[in-house]
């Protein structure tokens, strides 16, 4: 099988093989094909031998886009929200993004980190075998930094690849509210300097939207942030068309992410582009925004991949067996399409296509088994059912 990033017709590609054997050494797929062609130098009593039993073997579900570490969960704006308010009103009024900010501002390093690793493992049981997280709820020098020396320590503790994306510009600040140029040269000669120093992140994300940072303020932050290294992946069209995809092809963004609000352009300019368009429908779901048009994204050639966005304000999940779900029932993707979207493509999103994605021999042994199930499609079809019965991480059962 090929390693490719997967567009139009190829995303619904995926070749599956009915009774299969798997091989598995150390922490690397080594060998697989059907039962029928097993080499006979596999049968070996000394080798441990594991009866799969009408299970499915997936690759892990690769998580592209998550704001894991936060300090607090925001119920009350979920209920603000069923009240009529909307999630620009939330905000406007300091809550949102900025009420996270307060609440990590006076959490510990210590608290941040435990509370963090209780969802990894969380999501891990159900399927993700590789996870991207931002920081973004800083909004500080110290704040940032703070949850990117998180997300270092749980890269260090986890089993699964992590990669870390600094959000400095989420929002602005109270501050700075009336000061943007401020915020951006505390990002700039503040922030990214330590960053750099200390090797915190790999990517920069901004969050390109009315009433929170302008194209030319992304593109300002994006280029210092390229400047030391970081590559961007861009917050875009996500309430409103904002110039943030082609603002993210621009400057060779890896992804840009959300679209929920596109036009032809921005679809047009993302096919011809080598960004990936990464679609969260949970967010959309959660603050009852259009659903992202996945189908025109497929057929004008887009590379889309899904992911979760966990985050206290617009997708308190990370589950990735809803995401492929609701790919599939909201966003009309096939099976084939949204597993492809949710592995090798998420895989490309989060520069992990040669260790993770897809089951090729040499790849890392991060796998779902599921519950017996008739078909590929009975997966997202039985939406809310755990059919996950076992998780493999780096070849071993978890
Ligand atoms: O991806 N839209 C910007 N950031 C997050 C939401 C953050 C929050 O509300 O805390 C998102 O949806
Ligand atoms: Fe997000």
């Amino acid at each position: 099988m090929e390693n490719v990033l997967l567009r139009g017709e190829l995303l619904a590609d995926l070749p599956l093989i009915v009774n299969a054997f798997l091989v598995i050494e150390d922490d690397l797929i080594s060998d697989y094909g059907s039962m029928d062609q097993l080499p006979s130098n596999y049968i070996d009593d000394h080798i441990p031998c594991y009866d799969a039993k009408g299970a499915s073997v997936l690759p892990s579900w690769i998580d592209s886009h998550t704001h894991l570490v936060f300090a607090a969960s925001r119920e009350s704006e979920f209920v603000d929200k069923i009240n009529g308010l909307t999630y620009a009103e939330i905000a406007a009024k300091g809550g949102g993004i900025l009420h996270s900010a307060y609440t990590l501002n006076n959490t510990s390093e210590e608290v941040l980190y435990e509370s963090a690793w209780i969802r990894l493992q969380e999501l891990i049981r159900l399927g993700t075998g590789a996870i991207e997280i931002k920081s973004g709820y800083g909004l500080t020098v110290e704040g940032e930094l703070k949850m990117l020396r998180v997300i270092k320590q749980l890269q260090r503790d986890s089993p699964i690849p992590i990669k870390a994306s600094f959000l400095g510009a989420h929002t602005y600040p109270m501050a700075y509210k009336n000061n943007h140029q401020g915020y951006i040269d505390l990002i700039k000669h503040e922030m990214l300097p330590i960053i750099a120093q200390d090797n915190l992140a790999d990517y920069i994300d901004v969050f390109c939207e009315e009433g929170f940072f302008s194209v030319a303020e992304t593109l300002e932050i994006c280029q210092a942030g390229k400047a030391i290294g970081l590559v961007p992946k861009i917050h875009a069209n996500q309430l409103s068309i904002s110039g943030g995809v082609e603002a993210g092809i621009e400057l060779g963004a890896l992804s840009v992410d959300h679209l929920e609000s596109m036009d032809h352009k921005a679809i047009k300019s993302l096919a011809a582009s080598n960004t990936i368009g990464t679609l969260l429908p949970t967010a959309a779901y959660f603050l009852r925004m259009p659903y992202q048009p996945a189908r025109e994204l497929i057929n004008a050639g887009c590379a889309i991949a899904i992911a979760s966005d966990y985050n206290p304000g617009s997708s308190p999940s990370g589950n990735m067996n809803t995401v492929v779900s609701m790919s599939c029932i909201q966003l009309k993707m096939l099976p084939e399409e949204a597993i492809n979207a949710a592995t090798i493509n998420a895989a490309y999103a989060m520069g992990l296509e040669t260790k993770l994605g897809s089951i090729m021999k040499g790849k890392l042994a991060n796998l779902i088994f599921t519950k017996p199930v008739s078909s590929l499609a009975y997966i997202p079809y039985s939406f809310g059912s755990n059919l996950i019965d076992k998780v493999m991480i780096n070849g071993a059962f978890q």
